[in-house]
């Protein structure tokens, strides 16, 4: 199973700040040394994490190849056209959203989807399409001619948190917070055999398959057993088990200064 370390999380600390400090250029070395398959970065529509410099530093200057999340808007494809980093995944974007909720539509905007993917494509850029675990996405996407496709985690990581954690510590989709265990199991089971029902006729239709969106330490095995998925994106729950592997080093590093 290859993994693509979603850094983005690394700029959003930067930004608390608005210094240059901590690089998420920094941690390109760190991702492929410790045997990361990839770099994903999401460029928003308000920059409001990685920049355009960023961007530009990172697909020049990463070891491994970059795989690029960004919305279908004409100006950012532009940009991502002259980036050129080896694969573009769009995604839904809002501003007043904490992360990419829910896959893309490519019912709504397929025409929109279509000229973008064609762009990308006479540029050599790879495409992916961040999509709900269902059949007429997968089908869409088919039709799109895109080389990848990658199911959104979210429903099924959230299902999970509500079962095993502090629900009030969770942004979730699902609008019953009191489920009952027994609801939320039957919700996990086929939320897991959405995704992996949606994967197999995926590859079926020749499509590359990843997925991501609030994987973590707990939950991956149940994602990652499944044979047809080739690439998991995770970016939030590394970055955040980084601050606590890291902090004793970094206390020690700095006592010896003080
Ligand atoms: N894949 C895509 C397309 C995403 O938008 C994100 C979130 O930035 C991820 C994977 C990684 O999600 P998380 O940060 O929850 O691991």
């Amino acid at each position: 199973m290859l993994l693509g370390v979603n850094i983005d999380h690394i700029a959003v600390l930067r930004e608390a700040r608005q210094i240059n400090d901590p690089n998420p250029l920094d941690a390109l070395g760190i991702c492929k040394f410790a045997g990361a398959d990839q770099i994903t970065i999401h460029l928003r529509e308000d920059r409001r994490h990685i920049h355009d410099n960023d961007a530009k530093a990172i697909i020049e200057q990463s070891p491994l190849p970059v795989n690029l999340e960004c919305a279908i808007d004409e100006e950012i494809i532009d940009i991502v056209c002259k980036l050129k980093p080896s694969r573009a995944t769009l995604v839904p974007e809002k501003r007043e959203e904490v992360t990419t909720e829910g896959g893309l539509n490519l019912n709504t905007y397929y025409t929109k989807i279509k000229k973008a993917v064609k762009k990308l494509h006479d540029n050599e850029i790879e495409v992916s399409l961040f999509i709900d675990p269902t059949k007429e996405m997968i089908e869409l996407s088919s039709k799109l001619k895109v080389e990848w496709v990658e199911l959104h985690t979210g429903t099924f990581a959230n299902v999970y948190a509500m079962l095993n954690s502090n629900l009030s510590q969770t942004h979730h989709s699902i609008e019953e917070l009191e489920l009952p265990k027994k609801v939320l199991k039957d919700l996990l089971h086929k939320s897991r055999k959405d995704i992996k029902k949606s994967a197999a006729l995926a590859q079926e239709l020749n499509l590359k398959v990843a997925a991501g969106h609030g994987l973590n330490y707990q939950n991956v095995g149940l994602i990652s057993c499944i044979k047809t998925i080739e690439e998991l994106n995770i970016g939030q729950s590394i970055i955040a088990r980084s601050v606590f592997t890291g902090l004793e080093k970094a206390i020690k590093d700095m006592k010896d200064l003080v």
